[in-house]
């Protein structure tokens, strides 16, 4: 497949593996990569900057193929060295950059100044028109539908895909609650120069986690999610368990902060969801594109599917449809 986004990157098939806190290790990326996709590892996943250099090389022992970092830029109780991750990620000399959270400002001198492509993904068409102001060079646009932080507008990718067309000039993907070939297809046709995928590529043979977590993700329906942290205006869309119905709960509460809500969503439980497999333990990203995966293939076979599902959608499908 050719899009803007293959031609830039360097990469066989417009999918990316987008960044996942504790999940987003070498061993997925490389994988990913290697099917001819885009694999990402996550910085914060690691403990200091300079082990994000160590993940890189080892993964770089596994693929030879573009692999990309995501750094991830949220408020955090305790301050994240940024610029130091960013110097780690220069040096560890990928070339290609994965950002969110938060507007990449700070980072942005960093990354330009080593020649590194910079994907920025963002919930919104304001947010996605910053980051092209700031010089990005890919949006990923997350939808309303998508893992992880939704942002406050609920406005779907049916939407925003148009909205990007009409309004950026550098090459966008499409992001959330996609797996298969007719979303490749659609995401295309809606502008888009390729995917991200995040919770598909967490039910695939090479992500680490726990069988228990790929299986709750093979039963689990579109309706098996919740968004928790709405009051917060900090909404994030969670497979839903014992815990984030309780945070909801919390969040309707009025007389409650944020105070009487962290310690469920505390990161250090989700060791007990990803390593031992306890699905009520702890908070985990998880988005309705559950309805959609029914096995647990290996990368390749994902990716190899997708693009063939979604060529065979645009050749036969939709060429039939303008056929005189
Ligand atoms: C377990 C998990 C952890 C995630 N952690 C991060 C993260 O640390 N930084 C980030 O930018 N996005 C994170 N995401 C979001 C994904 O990169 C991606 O944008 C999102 O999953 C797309 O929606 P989808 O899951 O429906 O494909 C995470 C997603 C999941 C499923």
């Amino acid at each position: 497949m050719k899009t803007r986004v293959t031609e830039m990157l360097g990469i066989r098939y417009p999918i990316v593996c987008g960044g996942m806190m504790r999940v987003g290790r070498a061993k997925l990326a490389a994988a990913v990569s290697n099917a001819g996709g885009l694999g990402i590892m996550t910085a914060l996943s690691l403990p200091t900057p300079d082990e994000v250099i160590k993940e890189v090389v080892l993964c770089r022992t596994m693929t030879n193929q573009p692999i990309a970092v995501n750094l991830t830029i949220l408020p955090t109780i305790t301050p994240v060295p940024y610029e130091d991750y960013a110097r780690a990620i220069v040096a560890s000399g990928v070339k290609i950059v994965e950002t969110a959270g938060n507007n990449p400002q700070r980072v942005m001198p960093i990354f330009k100044e080593a020649g590194i492509k910079v994907i920025h993904k963002c919930t919104s068409i304001r947010h996605a028109k910053k980051a092209e102001t700031l010089g990005c060079d890919i949006i990923s646009i997350d939808g309303f539908e998508c893992a992880g932080h939704v942002g406050e507008d609920d406005v779907p990718n049916m939407l925003l895909l148009p909205l990007a067309a009409e309004q950026l000039s550098v090459p966008f993907i499409a992001s959330g609650a996609l797996g298969n070939g007719r979303q490749l297809a659609a995401a295309l046709a809606l502008g888009a120069d390729g995917i991200n995928m995040g919770t598909r590529f967490l039910a695939t043979q090479e992500c680490w986690i726990h069988d228990n977590v790929k299986q709750a993700l093979v039963r689990g329906t579109e309706l098996d999610t919740q968004i928790v942290f709405r009051r917060l205006r900090n909404s994030s869309r969670l497979f839903k368990n014992a815990i984030t119905k309780e945070l909801v709960a919390l969040d309707a509460d009025p007389t409650k902060t944020f105070e009487d809500m962290k310690h469920l969503a505390a990161g250090s439980r989700s060791p007990a969801v990803f390593e031992k497999g306890e699905l009520d333990a702890g908070t985990w990203s998880s988005s309705g594109v559950m309805g959609l995966i029914h096995d647990v293939p290996t990368c390749a076979e994902l990716i190899e599917r997708i693009v063939a599902d979604a060529t065979e959608i645009i050749r036969k499908r939709l060429s039939a449809v303008v056929a005189d």
